[in-house]
């Protein structure tokens, strides 16, 4: 009789019958603890030409959990494409939206520099486009790029954090003083430039329900955000999230990233507190129509 999984050694068992993605179950339990150390490589020239990119090496870990080789990834909010590279190394196709130019050029040049991991015949269809424009509008532009909009899988995305990075910070001043972006731009498009938390929410929630139109039934959205420090208090915004995204969305977890790799700063010493937030939430949802 044929066995159903193929044995990959130390990595552990592959079931054929896995349905998400291409993990031996020894990996897929592994992902599952609800938090988890990633200290990526410096980054180099990328911390100075977006503000507030995330790491290629962290995106590819979701990637290759909540799905398969040559299945689709959306990220409406790319900055400089750290998803699409992750999706080249990762063989999976891939699809980004961001509304500065001046970042999409950028991933447009990262791509170019990544190359597949595996890069044979069997994968030369796959691709990594970067749209410019408005994800308010991403039904539309899915649309105008591809004609019939393609079945998205999966998504993974950062949005802004608010307005954080608008409210002068000591993580800022570094920047500052080096004359690099600060913020994004001053677009009022750009959602980063809301400065009232209620209305950022909404259209931080308004992009999440397009994103829900085009993605498969039963596909996850990973959404990495955090709580902000502002004005001498926390705004809950991860929770916040999870709650606005929760009238369609079916929230499932959070899995949280542990930056043990981040300086220490004074923040309040010898008055009052003033935490060292070194820790980001990601967090799952899934698409969940009860008529399929
Ligand atoms: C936190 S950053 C994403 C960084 C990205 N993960 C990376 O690694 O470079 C958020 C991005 O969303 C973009 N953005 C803000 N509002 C947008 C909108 N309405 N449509 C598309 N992109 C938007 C900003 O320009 C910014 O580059």
């Amino acid at each position: 009789m044929k066995q159903n999984y193929e044995d990959r050694g130390e990595l552990g068992k592959y079931n054929f019958n896995n349905k998400l993605n291409n993990l031996t179950g020894k990996q897929w339990i592994k992902f599952t603890k609800s938090w988890f150390i990633h200290n990526p490589p410096p980054r180099g020239k990328k911390k100075i030409l977006h503000p507030a990119s995330f790491p290629e090496s962290l995106v590819k870990i979701f990637i290759e959990f909540f799905t398969k080789e040559k299945q689709t990834v959306l990220d409406p909010f790319l900055g400089t494409g750290s998803t699409l590279v992750a999706c080249r190394s990762a063989s999976r196709n891939g699809i980004g939206i961001e509304l500065l130019e001046k970042y999409g050029e950028i991933a447009k040049s990262n791509l170019k520099q990544k190359s597949m991991d595996k890069f044979t015949e069997d994968f030369a269809d796959l691709y990594h486009d970067v749209l410019i424009g408005d994800s308010h509008n991403l039904e539309k532009l899915l649309k105008d790029k591809y004609g019939e909009i393609p079945s998205i899988d999966f998504c993974i995305t950062s949005p802004p954090y608010w307005d954080q990075l608008k409210r002068s910070s000591m993580r800022q001043k570094e920047r500052k003083e080096k004359n690099w972006d600060t913020h994004y731009s001053e677009d009022s498009r750009d959602i980063g430039n809301i400065s009232n938390y209620n209305e950022f929410l909404l259209e931080q929630k308004k992009i999440f329900d397009e994103v829900y139109k085009v993605m498969k039934n039963k596909g996850y959205l990973v959404v990495i955000t955090n709580n902000v420090f502002a004005d001498g208090r926390i705004y809950p915004l991860a929770f916040d999230t999870v709650k606005s995204l929760s009238s369609n969305w079916v929230p499932k977890d959070e899995k949280i990233w542990l930056q043990n790799d981040k300086p220490l700063i004074p923040l309040g010493v010898n008055s009052a507190w003033v935490g060292n937030r070194h820790h980001q939430y990601c967090l799952i949802f899934r698409k969940e129509e009860k008529n399929e």
